[in-house]
């Protein structure tokens, strides 16, 4: 039992509209770290929004410029990190999150992800704001999410600031439910 949060990031990972960056936001503010969106800075590196990115060059070269963009955090002192939604969906990525830190999954329903996205403009994967669309991509991922997970949390019924809370408690003490 010890209560220092391991070395490396904290990545949270999990489905579209999981919480990653509202969780994520306040649990960097817990640890003292600085909080990264991958998304954000996938955007601030090309100089274009996710949507422009998917519509004019199609998610091959969107999952490339994520890659790269989770590689250049190797050499950054440890941040707490929202990865995109399908950050486990290449092998390359899912060794670069074990190498370099702490894995925490975020379980959403593809129900609860839905209505908390509300306007999927933004989200091209969820385009068409169909719900068993939703419930196939998440389906999908499941066990790449799970094979991924240090920690797993379900946010379904916890407002973030409970599931940060959570997430510190589970870093300190080792936890999780690997
Ligand atoms: C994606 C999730 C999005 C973004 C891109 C693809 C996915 O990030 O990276 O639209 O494949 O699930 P969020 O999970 O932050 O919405």
């Amino acid at each position: 039992m010890t209560d220092a949060v391991p070395p490396g990031h904290v990545f949270l990972v999990g489905f579209m509209g999981a919480g990653k960056s509202t969780v994520g936001a306040i649990l960097a503010d817990k640890l003292g770290r600085r909080f990264v969106d991958l998304d954000a800075e996938i955007e601030k590196a090309d100089g274009r929004p996710v949507a422009q990115i998917f519509a004019e060059q199609g998610e091959e070269v969107f999952r490339a410029l994520e890659s790269e963009a989770l590689a250049r955090l190797a050499d950054e002192e440890p941040l707490v990190v929202a990865c995109g939604g399908g950050i486990v969906l290449r092998a390359v990525n899912r060794r670069l999150l074990k190498e370099l830190g702490t894995v925490a999954y975020l379980e959403v329903t593809a129900g609860e992800a839905l209505a908390r996205i509300g306007d999927v403009e933004g989200r091209p994967l969820l385009a068409a704001g169909d719900p068993s669309a939703a419930a196939a991509l998440l389906d999908a991922r499941l066990a790449l999410y799970r094979a991924a997970a240090d920690i797993t949390i379900d946010t379904d019924a916890s407002e973030p600031a409970e599931l940060a809370a959570a997430l510190a408690d589970a870093l300190a003490h080792g936890g999780g439910s690997r």
